[in-house]
Formats: structure tokens, sequence, C-alpha cells
């Protein structure tokens, strides 16, 4: 991160975001903190599916392959030039070491022949403020996060201010979706076809809810993962048939189970008014539903994004960028990929 200049109240400003933290290379456009002007996403998913996991080295060479035409795509779509644009914010951290320097390079090489200021933005901040563009957020707040990488919970009681108040100890939950999805000879990414299958199945297998009657608000899900495989090499050795669907629809309710019942606990304790869902697991139509049908009657307004601002894009790179920009935080030319960037360095 780096100077810190005044904080201005005037919402007035165009940014433009790059996000390369994974295997996604995107850029995009914000004006005046909520108007997405153009949104440019280019998935490397198809080449990483046949090693069934994202390989850090091909995620790499991808972005640099595609960093400039996506940036140019954003531009153009925007009807926009760099002249036009107020700064550019970049996902700093966390992520791929070699991933993140692709986009933090780019984001200075731009800043520094336009004459721009550099804004660095952590992911997970990028993730909440996805639902700034569909929706204005009402203090205090919670957000669940969950996605390929991450699993928390955090409160925010005002703009760019973030409190974790729970993560997971081991596996995020949608790393868990996934090794559960390869042992079941799902392709990748995995979420996708577990929440299909387990909504043709029934939770018929017994399977742990970790952490649950604890009182905290950390989450755990690798034992849950060793026990999927225990039971699909139990049924092997037994030469009993694994019903694929009831396994998953037993893997996504342990999962929901404990999201919900963890979320429903916070949202009660710091009486927050808006629950916000953000990451690629909140594409979950089981964890969606479940989540509606909680807070339906609770007076907790309960926001969940459209998928694509769901998963990875720079258009919530800009959105919570645009803040930092109104705050006066502003990177310097110093900045690099920290893949262990930690969020209250947002505050
Ligand atoms: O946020 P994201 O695009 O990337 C990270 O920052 O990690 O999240 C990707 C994750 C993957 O693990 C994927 O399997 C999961 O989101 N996912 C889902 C669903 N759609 C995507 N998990 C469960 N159910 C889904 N429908
Ligand atoms: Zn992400």
């Amino acid at each position: 991160m780096g100077e810190y200049l005044m904080e201005s109240t005037n919402t007035n400003s165009i940014i433009l975001a790059i996000e390369t933290s994974c295997d996604e290379t995107a850029a995009a456009i914000v004006r005046n903190e909520t108007e997405l002007l153009s949104n440019v996403v280019a998935s490397q998913i198809e080449s990483h599916k046949r090693f069934g996991g994202v390989v850090p080295e091909i995620a790499s060479r991808h972005h640099v392959e595609q960093i400039t035409l996506v940036i140019e795509e954003a531009l153009r779509k925007a009807e926009l030039s760099m002249d036009d644009i107020d700064a550019v914010a970049v996902t700093e951290g966390p992520g791929l070491v070699g991933a993140l320097l692709v986009g933090v390079n780019a984001a200075k090489a731009l800043a520094f022949a336009h004459g721009k200021p550099i804004i660095g933005v952590h992911h997970i901040a990028g993730h909440i403020y996805a639902n700034r563009l569909v929706e204005d957020m009402k203090f205090p707040l919670l957000s669940l996060v969950v996605s390929g990488g991450h699993t928390e919970l955090i409160l925010m009681k005002e703009h760019g201010s973030f409190e974790v108040i729970g993560e997971t100890r081991d596996d995020a939950a949608g790393e868990a979706y996934d090794k559960v999805a390869r042992m079941l000879d799902l392709p990748y990414p995995g979420g996708p076809h577990i929440d299909r299958l387990a909504h043709e199945g029934t939770p018929t297998y017994p399977l742990p809810r970790a952490l649950l009657d604890e009182d905290s608000y950390e989450f755990s899900f690798s034992g849950l993962k060793s026990a999927v495989i225990n039971t699909i090499h139990n049924a092997k050795q037994k030469n009993q048939e694994i019903i694929k669907e009831d396994l998953a629809a037993s893997f996504q309710q342990s999962v929901i189970d404990v999201l919900v019942a963890k979320t429903k606990k916070a949202v009660e304790e710091f009486q927050v008014k808006q629950l916000l869902l953000a990451g690629g697991v909140a594409a979950n139509k089981g964890l969606r539903s479940e989540l509606e049908n909680t807070f339906a009657e609770t007076g907790v307004e309960l926001v969940i994004p459209p998928l694509y601002l769901c998963t990875d894009n720079a258009a919530m790179i800009a959105a919570a960028g645009a803040v930092l920009y109104r705050k006066g935080k502003f990177g310097t030319m110093a900045m690099n990929g920290q893949p262990g960037l930690p969020l209250e360095v947002m505050n």
C-alpha cells in the first residue's frame, strides 16, 4: 500500500482496474463508484482443465499473453481512452505470485506512461465490493466470502473498513468442492457439477459438520473432504457402488449447514443490516436458497450478485478501488504482487 492523501466526499471518478490473481485475466472500468462501463474477462479454465486444477506457471504465461488485449478491450467497450481514466487499480494480493505480478506490472506501466495514480486492491475487498455494483451497501454489514481460495466472514462498519471475524483453518469451501469433484471423476472446476448432482440426489451418507458446535466463526473443510474420500474407498473395498448423486448431496448439505449456521450466528451477534454473499461458491444453488430461506423474514437484506460478478473479475476491483481513490489511498511504483496480503491493510 502507499501514500495517504486527503479523503474526499466527491464520488466522481473513472477507475480502470486489472485483476490477474488466479486464472482469469480481467480488466474493467467503473464510473462514479458504481456504474460499470465495461467488464472483460479472459478465462483460462480450458487450459487448466486437463490438469484438474490451476497450474501457476501456465496461469502466468496466459496472463502475459492476454493482459494488453484485455485492457484495450475494456477501454474500447467503455468508449474511453487512457486520458479519461482517473486512476489504475490492480489486485495487489492475495493470489499466485507470478500471476499477480503480471497485473501489477501492467498497472504500473500504464499508470507511469499516462501519468495516473495507481491503487492496490485486496482481492477479497474486491469480491465484497462486487455487491456494490448491484446494491447500495448498508452498514454494519456482514459478508460471507466463499471462493476457491477463501472462506471468510467479514464485518464492515463503513466503506473501506474490514474486520475478519472468522475464516477457514485449512481448505476453502470451493477448494473442497473441487477436490471432491475430482474424486468423483467430475471436470474442473467441480463446484457447478457437484451442485447439479446434489440436486438429483438425497443426502444419505453421514458426513461431519466441522466446528459447528464450537463457539467461533472459524471453518474447516479438510476433514469433510477426507470423510468423502474414505466413503469412496470403503465402498470400493466392499465392492459396493457409490451413488454419486447422493454423495454429492450429502457433501453439499454438510458445507451449507456449516456456512449458513455460522453466518446466521454472526448476523445476530453483530446486528447487521445486510448480508452480502461473495466469491465463486456464491453461484451454488443450494447455498443461495438456504440463505434466502434463513433470512427471508429477519429484516436482514440478503444480496447475492449475478454470477459474472461472483467469479473473479476486474469490475469488483474497480468498485473497491474507487473507494480507495476517494479516500486518497494510493500505491507507489514500488508496489509488488503480495501472495499473503492481509485484508486489514485496506483499512
Ligand atoms: O471466486 P472464484 O471464481 O475464484 C477464486 O477466487 O477462488 O471461485 C472459484 C470457485 C471454484 O472452487 C469453483 O468450484 C467454485 O468457485 N464454484 C462453485 C460453484 N460455481 C463455482 N462451488 C459450488 N457450487 C457452484 N455452483
Ligand atoms: Zn476470487
